[in-house]
């Protein structure tokens, strides 16, 4: 059976299109999702979502991944940079995680350089728009194959 990816967004997210073009583009969250679809059929992978902008949500998820996922892409947003409950439950869980955003947030504010979820997370793909979540599907069926 083919592996399961659950794909966990975080706050502001869900205004993608509207947000801030000139540095998150034009292209909205269903777009996101439509792309990842489409790459996840080629790789042979299932795809579950979720956004939330309450990080208590997010944590839900993140839990409840453990018994229904075998992997998790994650673009926590600004709770990237504040949240220690986010680095726990990944931890606790155990599942590979691949850390995305859209923005190099290394060109951006120094508040975006650090991450709660980067020492958590089997990598970090940033910079790359859309893609990064691409890359990131790319990423994780490599780590399924080892
Ligand atoms: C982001 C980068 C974060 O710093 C910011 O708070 C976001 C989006 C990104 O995808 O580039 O909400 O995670």
């Amino acid at each position: 059976m083919g592996k399961s990816v659950l794909v966990v967004n975080g706050p502001n997210l869900n205004l993608l299109g509207a947000r801030e073009p000139e540095i998150y583009g034009h292209t909205t969250l269903k777009d996101i999702e439509d792309l990842c679809l489409q790459k996840a059929s080629d790789l042979g992978l299932e795809l579950a979502f979720m956004q939330s902008n309450h990080e208590g949500a997010m944590l839900d998820a993140i839990q409840g991944a453990a018994s229904r996922h075998d992997g998790i892409i994650l673009n926590a947003g600004a709770f990237t940079h504040t949240s220690v409950a986010l680095h726990d439950a990944l931890k606790a869980v155990g599942l590979p995680c691949v850390e995305v955003h859209l923005s190099n947030v290394f060109a951006r504010e120094e508040f975006r350089h650090h991450s709660f979820i980067s020492p958590v997370a089997i990598g970090v793909i940033c910079g790359f728009g859309v893609m990064s979540y691409r890359l990131a599907l790319e990423a994780l069926t490599d780590k399924f194959e080892q």
